[in-house]
């Protein structure tokens, strides 16, 4: 390589007490006194005889000699006078930048680092072209999510690293999760079928995806796509009575006896029996009122139970819509339950369909699917106090989906109420801002790749900012995500626009 092809200089490599070594080197930027060349989070590298040595800049020191002693300093401003206007200081500035090695690109592959860069090496900006597949990113194929942060290169993962082991989405509320998701969503909709598609069943907790239905295939930019966008209201979701145990009856009532449920075992077996064609809650009902061979106690009380059930509306003869109907490649399914204010009904539905959803997929009867939950920690919290129905479907997806495909993306507003088997089975995180010092200390132990740093910084990150971390590129990477290509209407945007229009 000539010295005209290579990337632009950045700096020198300079020795100090304890590097170059293995793992870090300084380096003294290049450019004039106020210059920015290098800036802290970019990736830098150093091309040698067995490869190109990546790096990252961790932080820079600014340095002037003129300014190295305080007694000096306070001297010459007791006499009124700035140190410049009697000395060239300017010329003795320069920034020292610390960076850490991340790897070495050799042969097309990564290898781990063994040897210290020399002192005197010329540090470059990095390659595009390489660090893009130092990343692992897929520039052709991959999801077009964004930039990274510090450098001129898409950051554009492949589905199967981005998505294929489960993908948490965690940060404070109002970081730009959601909108990451949009983003994620009108990637999958504009995936063209060689390529492969998702099936994906989004839990709509706020009603905030619905918009998606309006899409248009301009707005992806595409001409004659085809896509679908289905929005199934939970007021209209109808879950088949005949589907539940009397296990799964009993998990929904919480209080109720073993002695109750094998009678209410024994009732439904029956009911299995003769009705073929499904029945209802009140079926259920009627033909307890009637059956002497249960205690008049026990008929009593699983007769409310199920009456009390049966008014959620939730239950029916058969499934509303039926699930193999909306789980269908390059289309996606949103369940809206935004009607809905009680969270005991909304983690009824959830628990039916992370269930339902595995088991056809077990069978595969349906597709490779993502299933998309808004405030996962409602429905798989940490806590043991705080009942929730469909945890041990979401623990089961997050334990044993990988392997057929049955895949999640959880979001979260509060990581440490979310339960921390689910979160550890997520190999892929996507982190945004997030303050809390409780919050950062679980993310911090959950994910493996993540250092100190990292972890610092994400409490500087902007709105819709995020580190991505795990299998989705090989090393955590600062991204900023891209506008939305499909922008909502009719959405108010703050407390301002709204208290206008309450005021009009
Ligand atoms: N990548 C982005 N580009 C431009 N604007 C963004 C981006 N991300 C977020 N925003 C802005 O920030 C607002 C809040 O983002 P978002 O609704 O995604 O937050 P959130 O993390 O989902 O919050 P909550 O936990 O309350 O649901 C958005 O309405 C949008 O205006
Ligand atoms: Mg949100």
């Amino acid at each position: 390589m000539t010295e005209g092809s290579l990337s632009t200089r950045l700096g020198t490599v300079v020795s100090t007490d304890s590097g170059p070594n293995v793992m870090e080197f300084s380096f003294v930027l290049e450019g004039g006194p106020r210059e920015i060349v290098a800036r802290r989070g970019e990736f830098v590298s150093i091309v040698t005889d067995v490869g190109t040595v990546i790096a990252r800049v961790q932080d820079l020191v600014r340095t002037n000699r003129y300014y190295q002693h305080a007694e000096a300093v306070r001297e010459y401003q007791s006499r009124g006078e700035p140190l410049r206007s009697i000395f060239p200081t300017d010329r003795w500035q320069y920034t020292v930048a610390k960076a850490r090695v991340l790897g070495l690109w050799s042969n097309n592959r990564t290898v781990r680092p063994y040897f210290a860069v020399s002192p005197g090496a010329v540090v470059r900006r990095v390659d595009e072209e390489i660090l893009a597949s130092f990343l692992k990113l897929d520039l052709e194929e991959g999801l077009h999510l964004g930039q990274l942060a510090y450098q001129n290169l898409e950051f554009a993962p492949s589905l199967d690293r981005l998505l294929s082991k489960h993908l948490a989405i965690l940060a404070m509320s109002g970081a730009g999760k959601s909108y990451f998701v949009s983003v994620l969503l009108e990637e999958l909709l504009s995936r063209h079928k060689e390529r492969g598609r998702l099936a994906v069943v989004v839990v709509d907790v706020h009603g905030e995806y619905t918009y998606l239905k309006d899409i248009t295939s301009d707005a992806l930019g595409f001409h004659k796509a085809k896509f679908e966008v289905e929005h199934i209201r939970a007021s209209h979701f109808q879950i088949p009575v005949q589907m539940l145990s009397a296990e799964a009856m009993g998990a929904l009532v919480s209080d109720m006896s073993s002695i109750q449920i094998r009678d209410l075992r024994r009732v439904l077996s029956f009911m299995q029996n003769t009705l073929k064609e499904g029945y209802t809650l009140s079926d259920i009902v009627e033909y307890l009122q009637n059956d002497e061979k249960i205690s008049r106690n026990t008929r009593e009380a699983l007769s409310g139970w199920l009456i009390n059930l049966d008014e959620t509306g939730l239950f029916g003869k058969e499934a509303v819509p039926s699930i193999r109907n909306i789980v269908k490649p390059g289309k996606i399914a949103l369940v809206d339950l935004s009607d809905f204010i009680s969270l005991k009904k909304k983690q009824i539905i959830v628990s039916y369909l992370a269930s339902e959803l595995l088991h056809l997929r077990r069978r595969e009867a349906i597709p490779p699917f993502l299933l998309v939950l808004e405030e996962a920690h409602q429905f798989c919290p940490e806590s043991r106090h705080e009942l929730a129905l469909p945890k041990s479907r979401i623990e089961t997806i997050a334990r044993e989906g990988r392997k057929f495909y049955a895949l999640l993306c959880l979001i979260s507003q509060r990581p440490v109420k979310l339960s921390t088997t689910v979160l550890s089975q997520c190999s892929n995180q996507a982190i945004f801002r997030c303050t809390n010092p409780y919050d950062l200390d679980h993310i911090g132990k959950s994910s493996e790749g993540i250092d100190r740093s990292s972890l610092d910084t994400i409490t500087t990150l902007e709105i819709g900012e995020a580190l991505f971390v795990g299998e989705t590129v090989s090393v955590p990477t600062f991204v900023k995500i891209r506008p939305r290509k499909y922008e909502p209407t009719g959405f108010i945007k703050g407390l301002s626009e709204a208290v206008k229009k309450a005021d009009r």
